[in-house]
C-alpha cells in the first residue's frame, strides 16, 4: 500500500515520477519511459504545460484533426477538433460536404447573457432585507467598478443584480442573482471576481454569505444552428420515408430519456471536440448543455426536425459559454492555432461554429441509425484501433484493411483475418 505523501507538490518532476514508479508501477522502466516519451523535456512548451496545473509529470495527448468544407452563413470553414473517438471527424467531414451542396448551415446567436450568484442566509424580515438591498444596490455595482473597467471598454460588464427569495426551497436561503455580458471572453474569472466584491460589500451581521460563484447554466447565452433542404434532396432513395424516420428518431429522444442521453452524447462529440480544440472549458459547456436539455423537467433532445411545405429542416438550440480571448485560448499554442484556422472568430461566431459541429454529429448519427445502422461506419473507422490492439504490423494492416473492404468489421473478423495471414 503506498504511503500518504506530504510535500509532493514541492518535489522536482523527476522525484515525483520516481515516487510514482516506486509505489505504483509494475514495470518501472517502461512506466517511466512512457511518461518521458509523452513529455517534452526542458522545452518552453513543456514549461507552459507544467504551469497550467500542479504536479504535471507528462502530457496526455489526444488527436487533433480538422473537418473541412463547412459552409456557415455562406462562409467556408475548416473546423479543428480534438477528440479520440474514431468516427467523429470522419462524420463531421461527410456531413459538412453533404450540406455544402444544400445551402450550408445557417446560425444565429439568440442571446449572450451570463449568470453569477451570491448565495446567502438571512433570518430576519424579508421587507428589511429588500430595503437594505435597494439602498445598497448602487454601491454593490460600484464595488465592481475597478474589475469591470476593461470589460466595459470591450462592450461587456455587469448588467443587473436582483435579490431573490429562495426560502420556499431552503430555510433562510436568499440569493443575489447577477447578470453579465462578457464580450469575447468566457468570463469565469471576471464574473467570480465581481461576485466576491459584491458579496464583500453586501455582507452584514445579519447576512451570512455562503458562497459566490458563476453559474455554468447559461440558458440566456443561446445559439441556434439549422440546415434545411427540399425533402427530395434528403436521401437518394425514398427520401420522404427516411426524412420521416429521422424525425421519429428525435421524437423518441424527446419522450425517452435513455435514448435522449445517447442522442445528446452524440451531439456533444462534436461540441466538446471544438470546445477543447479552441482551449475552452468543455466541462462547463457539457454541464450547461445537459441542464438545458432537462429544462422542461424531463431530459430531452437538444435537436429538432420537421417537414413543412416539402422542406425538411433540422436545428439545434444550445447554450454555449465560450471565449476567444482569455483562459487558455491564446496561451495554448494549439488553441491559438485553432482560432487562426477559424479565421479569428468573435465569441459569438465561435458559439455558432460549435453549434454547427454538434448539429452535424447528430445528423450523421441519426442518418446512420435510421438507415444502415451505426456499426457499419463506426467499425470501419474503429478498424485501425482493433488492428493496433492485436499488434498488427504495417504490412498486415494494409492487407486486412483491403480484405475487409465493404464487409462488416467486427473484432472477431479482424482477429480471424490476422490469424489467417500469420498462419498462411
Ligand atoms: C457515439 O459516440 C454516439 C452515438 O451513440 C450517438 C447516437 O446514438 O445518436 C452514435
Amino acid at each position: 500500500m503506498p504511503k500518504i505523501v506530504s510535500g509532493f507538490s514541492k518535489l522536482t518532476k523527476d522525484e515525483k515520477i520516481n515516487w510514482l514508479a516506486k509505489n505504483y508501477f509494475t514495470d518501472i522502466d517502461s512506466g517511466i519511459s512512457t511518461l518521458k516519451q509523452y513529455g517534452n523535456q526542458n522545452t518552453k512548451l513543456q514549461q507552459l504545460h507544467d504551469e497550467f496545473i500542479e504536479n504535471t509529470i507528462s502530457n496526455f495527448y489526444i488527436p487533433y484533426a480538422v473537418a473541412p468544407n463547412f459552409i456557415i452563413n455562406n462562409k467556408p470553414y475548416t473546423i479543428p477538433m480534438a477528440i479520440e473517438e474514431s468516427s467523429v471527424v470522419a462524420a463531421a467531414s461527410l456531413v459538412a460536404k453533404f450540406w455544402s451542396t444544400r445551402g450550408g448551415f445557417k446560425t444565429k446567436v439568440l442571446s449572450t447573457k451570463k449568470v453569477g450568484q451570491v448565495h446567502f442566509m438571512y433570518k430576519g424580515d424579508f421587507k428589511n432585507l429588500e430595503k437594505y438591498f435597494n439602498k445598497e444596490k448602487e454601491n454593490l455595482i460600484k464595488a465592481t467598478d475597478s474589475i469591470t473597467t476593461n470589460m466595459r471598454k470591450r462592450g461587456g460588464g455587469l448588467l443587473d443584480i436582483e435579490l431573490l427569495d429562495k426560502t420556499t426551497k431552503l430555510d433562510n436561503y436568499y440569493q443575489l442573482h447577477v447578470t453579465f455580458e462578457t464580450a469575447d471572453s468566457m468570463g469565469a474569472n471576471f464574473i467570480n471576481s465581481c461576485l466576491e466584491a459584491i458579496a464583500e460589500e453586501f455582507k452584514s451581521d445579519e447576512i451570512e454569505i455562503v458562497m459566490s460563484i458563476l453559474s455554468n447554466y447559461v440558458p440566456e447565452c443561446l445559439v441556434r444552428a439549422e440546415v434545411s433542404c427540399e425533402v427530395k434532396y434528403f436521401f437518394d432513395e425514398n427520401p420522404e420515408f427516411y426524412a420521416q424516420k429521422f424525425i421519429q428518431a428525435i421524437e423518441i429522444a424527446n419522450v425517452e430519456p435513455y435514448r435522449a442521453v445517447t442522442h445528446n452524447k452524440g451531439i456533444m462529440n462534436g461540441i466538446d471536440a471544438v470546445v477543447l480544440a479552441t482551449g475552452n472549458d468543455f466541462r462547463a459547456v457539457a454541464a450547461g448543455a445537459h441542464a438545458y436539455a432537462a429544462k422542461s423537467g424531463s431530459y430531452k433532445s437538444l435537436t429538432n426536425a420537421k417537414i413543412e411545405n416539402g422542406i425538411f429542416s433540422f436545428w439545434i438550440e444550445i447554450p454555449l459559454s465560450v471565449g476567444t480571448v482569455g483562459g487558455l485560448t491564446k496561451l495554448h499554442p494549439l488553441a491559438k492555432l485553432s482560432l487562426e484556422i477559424l479565421q479569428y472568430p468573435s465569441a459569438k461566431e465561435l458559439m455558432e461554429i460549435i453549434a454547427v459541429a454538434g448539429l452535424a454529429q447528430n445528423f450523421a448519427a441519426l442518418k446512420a441509425l435510421t438507415t444502415s445502422g451505426i456499426q457499419k461506419g463506426h467499425m470501419k473507422m474503429h478498424l485501425m484501433n482493433v488492428l493496433n490492439q492485436l499488434e498488427a504490423n504495417l504490412h498486415e494492416k494494409e492487407i486486412i484493411i483491403k480484405n475487409l473492404e465493404g464487409k462488416i468489421v467486427t473484432h472477431n473478423a479482424v482477429a480471424e483475418e490476422l490469424h489467417k495471414l500469420r498462419t498462411s
